[in-house]
This record gives structure tokens, C-alpha cells and sequence, in this order.
């Protein structure tokens, strides 16, 4: 596996793929890798001739005076995972390197952007938003691959992508949340939870599992909400948003599909 931390250098190495014509993958993440990520990574390097991941904990997504500090990152233990799990590239840039002195473009995907999460997290698509199509206009990818973990997410990003005209050249890939053997989504989020709040955490993908609001709620009561929602997305989710101690969680259940 190649690292690479500065846009010319991921050019360069990019540069053999391209002259071959190879279809490239590219999974966005912010590292602190799991098994969520490994799916991605497997989905891409089935698909892709060649797979760029980049990580990359995107300051502009995180409030002011937010988790951003507290975000995990063990760069060294990503770069051992990914590996193993056959990465050829992985893109590390520094928050200079993405936005430097004078940066000033912002991607807003306005009414989609305002829901839910980006109602109780001010600013932050506009934040996922932006250094997505920085990375798509980075690497060219044939196919970017993202969790339906995060359905929120990849509705906002299809909308840009529909919006900005990208769709003839890009193909956004939905992977299926990948859960622990308890229940809980995976997430770098989970690395916070003490043993006690896990065990309080239990009860969002078991309020999502009944895929009833009304039960849903029920099952919620007690726990610090900031919503609970049936969405209607592309597929229409019941999605949720908990607080657990200082740890915020996200989840949801597929509702048209017998799918986890
Ligand atoms: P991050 O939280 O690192 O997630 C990277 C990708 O992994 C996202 O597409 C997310 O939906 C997916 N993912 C996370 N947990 C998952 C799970 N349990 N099952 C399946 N997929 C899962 O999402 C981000 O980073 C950032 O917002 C990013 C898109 C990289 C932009 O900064």
C-alpha cells in the first residue's frame, strides 16, 4: 500500500492507474476503521481495478467547540487495517492540504441539508458535502462507495451529485450497515462508550428493529433523543439520533426492505 498526504503526490501515484484506463473506487473515510469500513473497502476492491481510501477527519463537518478533538484517530492502526484488508492507496491529507489560507467555496445542498442531522448539527453537510466533491474532483472515481449508516449522508450526496452534474461520470455505491454482534451499528463513535453506556446504547438498534415509530419511541423513552423519524428517503428509513453520555449516536433500519 502507497500513503500519500498532498494532492500532487496522489496524483502521481494515481497517474500508472490512469494511463491504463483502470476503473478507480474511492471510499471516503475519517478513519478510525471497523468493520463498516472493511465492507466498504471489500465492495470497492470487487468492483474497482483500483481502490483510493482517504482518510481524513474533516474539520469543516465538526461545530465549533463539537467532538472534533475527542474524534479517534490512530493513523498508524488505519494504515495496518487497511492494508490488510488490500488497499492499494491511501490518502492522508492534512486540514492545510484540503483547505489551505484563503479558502473560501462552499457546497450547500440547501433543504436536504437542513433536516434531521443537520438540524442538531449546524453547518455539517455543508462540510460533508464540500470535501466530497474535493475528493471526487481529486480522484476521478468511477464509483464512491458509502454506508447506508449514514442514509442522511448519502441522500445529501446524491443530490449533489444529481445537482452539480457529476452523475454521468460517477456512481455513488450503498453499502448495508454493518453490525456488531449485539446490535450496535459499527461505528468509531462506539471507541467512546464505557461499558454502561454501551449497554444503554442497545436500546437504538433495538427501538429500530421493531420498524415502528410509535414502538420506537417507547423503546427510546428514557434515553436523551434529539429525534426519532420515519424519512423518506430512497429507501425510506426509520432513523434515530441518541446521546449517550457525551457520545452522539446515529442509526437506522431500511423500511421497504428486509434488509439489517
Ligand atoms: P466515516 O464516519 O469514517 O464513515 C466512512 C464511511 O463508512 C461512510 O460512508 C459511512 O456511512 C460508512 N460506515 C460507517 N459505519 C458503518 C457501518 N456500521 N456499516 C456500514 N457502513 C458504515 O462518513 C464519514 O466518515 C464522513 O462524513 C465522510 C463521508 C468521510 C466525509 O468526511
Amino acid at each position: 500500500m502507497t500513503t500519500v498526504a498532498t494532492i500532487a503526490d496522489l496524483r502521481e501515484a494515481l497517474a500508472p492507474a490512469r494511463s491504463r484506463g483502470d476503473s478507480v473506487g474511492l471510499v471516503p473515510t475519517m478513519g478510525a476503521f471497523h468493520a463498516g469500513h472493511r465492507s466498504l473497502f471489500r465492495a470497492a476492491r470487487e468492483e474497482c481495478d483500483t481502490v483510493v481510501v482517504s482518510l481524513f477527519v474533516n474539520p469543516a463537518q465538526f461545530e465549533a467547540g463539537s467532538d472534533l478533538a475527542g474524534y479517534p484517530h490512530d493513523p498508524g492502526a488505519d494504515a495496518v487495517f487497511a492494508e490488510a484488508a488490500g488497499i492499494e492507496l491511501l490518502f492522508t491529507p492534512d486540514a492545510a492540504e484540503l483547505y489551505p489560507p484563503g479558502y473560501q467555496t462552499w457546497v450547500e445542498v440547501e433543504e436536504l441539508g437542513r433536516r434531521l442531522e443537520g438540524e442538531h448539527r449546524p453547518g455539517h453537510f455543508r462540510g460533508v458535502a464540500t470535501v466530497c466533491l474535493k475528493l471526487f474532483n481529486l480522484v476521478r472515481p468511477a464509483r464512491a462507495y458509502f454506508g447506508q449508516k449514514d442514509a442522511q449522508q448519502v441522500a445529501v450526496l446524491r443530490r449533489m451529485i444529481r445537482d452539480l452534474d457529476l452523475d454521468l461520470e460517477l456512481e455513488l455505491r450503498v453499502l448495508p450497515t454493518v453490525r456488531d454482534h449485539d446490535g450496535l451499528a459499527f461505528s468509531s463513535r462506539n471507541a467512546q462508550l464505557t461499558a454502561a453506556e454501551r449497554e444503554r446504547a442497545l436500546a437504538l438498534p433495538r427501538a429500530l428493529a421493531t420498524r415502528d415509530l410509535d414502538s420506537a419511541r417507547a423503546r427510546l423513552a428514557g434515553l436523551d433523543v434529539d429525534y426519532v423519524e420515519v424519512v423518506d428517503l430512497d429507501p425510506p428509513v426509520l432513523a434515530a439520533a441518541v446521546r449517550v453520555g457525551s457520545t452522539r449516536l446515529i442509526d437506522n433500519v431500511v423500511l421497504d426492505k428486509e434488509k439489517p
